[in-house]
C-alpha cells in the first residue's frame, strides 16, 4: 500500500499532480492510501511520501491521460469537501473513467452519486457563505482613506479560495478580510490574497449589527412565515455569527399577533421620495435641449442624466450651485438623503458642518461654487430609511462627465476636494487622501487643488478628543481656502483698477 500525503485545503493541483502520475503508472485505486494533513484521517506519523517513485518514473515515459471536462469541474468542487475520503473517491472515479468513458452519466452508480452529493454540499456551502458573511468595519477612526472591513465565517468545507472572487467583484471598492477556521481571504483593492491557515474568531461587533437587525425585522413578513423553509434557508448552525439571528425566535413567536395587528392597521403614507419619483416618472419628457454654454444649461441637461443606474432610485439630480465666476469650487462626494429631496448640495448634516466652519473662517458660501463628484444619491433602503452607500469607481467615472464641464465653465482658481471620492474624481488617481491632505497641489494650468477630509467623516468620529483635533485640522484647511479666495479677489480688484487707469 502506497501512502500519498496531501495538504487537502481545497487545492486541486496537488491532488491532480499525484493522480496523474499514479494513473500513468496504472496504479490500482485500492493500493493507494490517500491521507490528508488536516483531515480526519490525518496521521502525524504517516510517511511524508508524496507520489511513489515507481509512478513518477513511469509517468515520464507514458503517454498523456485524458480527463473528461465534466469530471474536472466536478473535481474542482469536490476537492473542497472536508471529507478525507474525497481523494480516494476522485481517484477511483478517474481510474474507472479511463475505460468507462460515460461513467459520470450513470447517476445510479454509487461513486458517481457520492461525487454529485459532495459537489452539491460544496455548492450549498459556497452559496451560504455569499449570503451569511457579515462585515464589521475596522479602524474606522483612522481616517477617510479606503474603509476596511473584517468578517468571520465558519464554512463546512475548504471554500474560501472558491468564493473569494465573488466578494472581490462585489466589494471591490473597500478593503476586506474574511477569516475562517479553514483559511482567510483578503482584498486591498489590487490584490486578492488567500491563506489556507486556520484563523481565530476575532469576536467583533459594530453598529452594523444593529442595522442588520433593523433590516431583518423590516423584511420579516409574519404573514408569509414558513418556519421549515426559513430553517432550510438559514440553518441554525450559522446563527451564532449572524447578528440578526437573535431576533428569529421572538419574531416567530410574535408572528400571529403581528399578522392580526397588520390587518387592523390602516395603510400608511408612502415616504416623500416616492411621491417625487412618481412625479418625475409622470412628467413629460423634454426632447429639445439647448447646448450647455452656461451653468444653467448644463444643470438642465444634467436633470435628465441617465449615464449610470443611480438615476433610477434617486429623487433627482443634485447639481452644483454657486456663481459661474466663483474663484473657489468645493467638491464633495454625492448628495445625501436631505440633498436628494431638496435638490441642492450640502444642505444636510454634513452641509451644516461645512457651513459652520466656512462661516467661522470667512469663506462665503454664496460666492463659492459647491458641487459633488457624483450627482445622484446612492443608498440602500432599510425600511423607510435610506442608508448612504459610497459610489463605486464606475459611478464616479460616469459622473465625471458633469464635473469636468462644471470645471470648464466655472474655471475656479482653487478646487477643494473634500474626501477620497472627490480626490479620485478630480485626479483620476487612487492616492490616499491621508498622504495629500492639507497640500496645495497643481490641478490644471493656473488651478490649485487643496485636499481635505469630508465633513461627514468628522461627524462619524466617536472619540471626542480626536473629533476635536480633526475638526481643527479641517477648519485650518478651509481657512487656507478662504485666504486663497481673498487673495484672488484682491488680485482681480487690482487688475480692474489697473485696467481703469490704463
Ligand atoms: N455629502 C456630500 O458629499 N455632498 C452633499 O451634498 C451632502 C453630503
Amino acid at each position: 500500500m502506497e501512502t500519498i500525503l496531501l495538504e487537502g485545503r481545497g487545492d486541486l493541483t496537488e491532488w491532480r499532480e499525484a493522480a496523474r502520475s499514479l494513473l500513468l503508472a496504472r496504479t490500482e485505486p485500492r493500493t493507494i492510501d490517500w491521507r490528508c494533513r488536516n483531515g480526519a484521517a490525518d496521521d502525524l506519523f504517516a510517511p511524508a511520501a508524496e507520489v511513489p517513485e515507481t509512478a513518477v518514473a513511469t509517468a515520464a515515459i507514458a503517454s498523456t491521460v485524458t480527463v473528461p471536462k465534466a469530471f474536472l469541474s466536478l473535481a474542482q468542487a469536490v476537492i473542497c469537501h472536508s471529507d478525507p475520503l474525497r481523494f480516494q473517491l476522485l481517484y477511483r472515479v478517474l481510474f474507472r473513467l479511463q475505460e468507462e468513458r460515460t461513467l459520470l452519466e450513470v447517476l445510479s452508480n454509487a461513486d458517481v452519486a457520492q461525487l454529485n452529493a459532495m459537489e452539491k454540499s460544496v455548492r450549498r456551502d459556497c452559496h451560504k457563505m455569499t449570503a451569511f458573511v457579515r462585515f464589521k468595519e475596522i479602524n474606522a477612526e483612522e481616517g477617510p482613506a479606503r474603509r476596511r472591513f473584517l468578517a468571520w465565517f465558519e464554512p463546512d468545507h475548504h471554500i474560501v479560495a472558491r468564493v473569494a472572487p465573488f466578494f472581490q467583484r462585489r466589494f471591490t471598492d473597500m478593503d476586506w478580510i474574511i477569516a475562517t477556521p479553514k483559511g482567510t481571504a483578503a482584498w486591498d483593492g489590487e490584490v486578492l490574497t488567500i491563506s489556507t491557515q486556520p484563523a481565530e474568531n476575532p469576536m467583533l461587533t459594530d453598529q452594523t449589527d444593529t442595522l442588520w437587525r433593523t433590516y431583518f425585522s423590516n423584511i420579516f413578513n409574519p404573514a408569509r412565515l414558513k418556519v421549515k423553509m426559513m430553517m432550510t434557508e438559514m440553518p441554525k448552525k450559522y446563527w451564532k455569527n449572524l447578528p440578526e439571528a437573535e431576533l428569529i425566535p421572538g419574531l416567530i413567536a410574535g408572528a400571529e399577533a403581528s399578522v392580526i395587528a397588520m390587518a387592523e392597521r390602516a395603510a400608511s403614507e408612502a415616504p416623500l421620495f416616492h411621491q417625487r419619483l412618481q412625479a418625475i416618472a409622470q412628467a413629460e419628457p423634454e426632447i429639445v435641449r439647448p447646448p450647455a454654454g452656461t451653468l444653467e444649461e448644463l444643470r438642465e441637461e444634467a436633470r435628465h442624466c441617465t449615464r449610470c443606474a443611480l438615476h433610477c432610485s434617486a429623487t433627482q439630480t443634485v447639481f452644483g450651485e454657486g456663481p459661474q465666476d466663483a474663484e473657489i469650487m468645493i467638491v464633495g462626494e454625492q448628495p445625501g438623503d436631505q440633498e436628494d429631496l431638496a435638490g441642492r448640495p450640502f444642505v444636510g448634516p454634513a452641509g451644516a458642518v461645512f457651513n459652520a466652519v466656512a462661516e467661522e473662517v470667512g469663506l462665503e458660501r454664496q460666492s463659492t461654487y459647491v458641487t459633488n463628484a457624483v450627482k445622484h444619491f446612492k443608498y440602500e433602503p432599510h425600511g423607510k430609511r435610506r442608508i448612504h452607500q459610497k459610489p463605486n469607481v464606475g459611478e464616479v467615472q460616469h459622473c465625471k462627465w458633469w464635473l469636468t464641464r462644471e470645471l470648464a465653465l466655472v474655471k475656479p482658481k482653487l478646487v477643494v476636494a473634500m474626501g477620497s471620492t472627490a480626490l479620485m474624481a478630480l485626479t483620476d488617481s487612487r492616492q490616499r487622501l491621508t498622504d495629500l491632505r492639507g497640500e496645495m497641489l497643481q490641478l490644471g494650468a493656473g488651478q490649485s487643488l487643496l485636499v481635505t477630509v469630508h465633513p461627514a467623516y468628522l461627524l462619524r468620529i466617536p472619540d471626542e478628543g480626536r473629533k476635536h483635533e480633526e475638526m481643527a485640522r479641517f477648519r485650518s484647511d478651509i481657512a487656507r481656502a478662504a485666504a486663497f479666495g481673498r487673495r484672488a479677489m484682491s488680485d482681480v480688484r487690482l487688475e480692474q483698477q489697473n485696467a481703469g487707469n490704463g
